[in-house]
């Protein structure tokens, strides 16, 4: 199958692109269709690797207003309607909401997902629920499970092996989540158990960390620092990490220089961070969003992730990564033109470097023939137009696709 006039990643010039047995075959700026050869033109629009959904909660998703809304929007008001609703959690209520959130995901382009799953539960349904979902879906999606206690894991019941067991049941990473623990010495005990545990296990590590406007949360350089003693390097991803925005600047330079040491990875979720942070201040009213900008200049890598989707934390969201790109150059204050034309990657490689997809992502001969093709010619169009996305393939079989509405003006 021959693929003509690509653009690919802002390229100037249009491009083909051959695909065989799944795979890229080749990549080029002329390639003649071989006799029989199916062609498909693409217009000189522009093509990139799939999506990836870097920070979800999938056994959370599509739960808004079941039994009751969130009428304040506060965490608080979430938490005590998701304790309503966890009362009906089932399998089949999962894989029923599941199965919706990611064919909305498969319509805008996401192949990728890493989704946080409670297991601050003796019965670990959610968890056992995901994993055979992670099976199920995987002609749609490559999903990533993560252990995610979200009670704790010294300040719950049995935390210690819930998590143990969540691992062994076939979780692709650890969790944690410091600034939830009830004490300081928990939260830093919880941050050397999960980084053990994956050590020990051979897993990634990505951690809730100080998902609190409190300037004194400060589990991220017990996550950096166990990083790199462990060895773990980039297989550590801290997320949130919403604290920083109130740090003060000597700390974060300090910081900096461990954390670049560590080479961790961060993933900022700008939708749900701008929501719900800030709510105990007056005014001014913080942010609530990590540095951005600032890790992103150090040369750290940062990826967006949506967090939630119309759930009790959350009431919007239809899976569309485009969303969170929006919202986080706005918030993050970076809006200079080469970063609007980069900002694809939060949401695609930067993120792939998160989930550790290596040589299975991207647009490269002999990868896996994944990738979107959106109604624009580059991604500031795309970004600034909310073009499209037009189709999806992916291991070289279309998944996904929508067709343009069209507008006019009738007077
Ligand atoms: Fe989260």
């Amino acid at each position: 199958m021959l693929f003509q006039n690509a653009l690919i990643e802002n390229s100037t010039t249009t491009t083909c692109i051959r695909v065989e047995n799944g795979r890229f075959a080749a990549i080029g700026p002329e390639l003649t269709p071989n006799p029989g050869e199916e062609v498909v033109d693409l217009q000189s629009k522009l093509v990139l690797p799939p999506f990836i959904e870097s920070h979800v909660h999938l056994d959370t998703c599509l739960t808004a207003g079941d039994p009751v809304w969130n009428m304040s929007g506060t965490l608080f008001e979430g938490i005590e309607c998701w304790a309503k609703r966890k009362e009906k959690l089932s399998k089949a209520d999962i894989k029923e909401r599941v199965n919706r959130a990611v064919r909305m995901y498969a319509t805008h382009g996401v192949q990728h997902i890493r989704t946080h799953v409670d297991v601050t539960d003796p019965s670990l349904v959610a968890m056992e629920t995901m994993l055979e979902l992670r099976e199920e879906l995987r002609e749609l999606v490559d999903i990533q499970v993560v252990a995610f206690p979200q009670e704790g894991i010294l300040s719950y019941p049995n935390g210690k092996q819930l998590m143990t067991d969540a691992v062994k049941m076939g979780a692709d990473a650890v969790g944690a989540i410091p600034h939830f623990e009830f004490t300081r010495e928990y939260s830093v005990e919880s941050l050397n158990f999960a980084l053990r545990l994956a050590a020990e296990n051979d897993k990634l590590v990505d951690v809730h960390c100080d998902e609190i406007d409190d300037e004194a949360s400060r589990g991220l350089e017990t996550v950096a620092a166990r990083a790199l003693e462990l060895g773990l390097f980039d297989k550590v991803t801290a997320s949130h990490t919403t604290a920083m925005h109130s740090y003060n600047n000597a700390y974060v330079v300090r910081l900096m220089r461990l954390l670049k040491m560590s080479r961790i990875n961060f993933v900022s979720n700008p939708l749900v961070n701008t929501h719900l942070q800030g709510r105990m201040d007056t005014y001014p009213k913080r942010r609530g969003v990590t540095r951005v900008k600032e890790l992103t200049a150090e040369g750290l890598n940062v990826s967006f992730g949506q967090d939630d989707i119309f759930d009790p934390w959350y009431p919007m969201g239809v899976g569309n990564p485009r969303d969170v790109v929006f919202m986080g150059l706005h918030v993050c204050q970076m809006m200079g033109y080469q970063e609007i034309m980069d900002s694809y990657k939060f949401i695609t490689t930067n993120a792939a470097k998160t989930l550790h997809l290596g040589e299975e992502y991207g647009i490269e001969v002999g990868r896996p023939a994944s990738f979107v093709v959106m109604d624009a010619k580059n991604y500031y169009d795309a970004l600034s137009a909310n073009a499209v996305m037009l189709c999806s393939y992916r291991k070289g079989r279309k998944i996904a696709e929508n067709v343009p509405a069209s507008s006019k003006v009738l007077a």
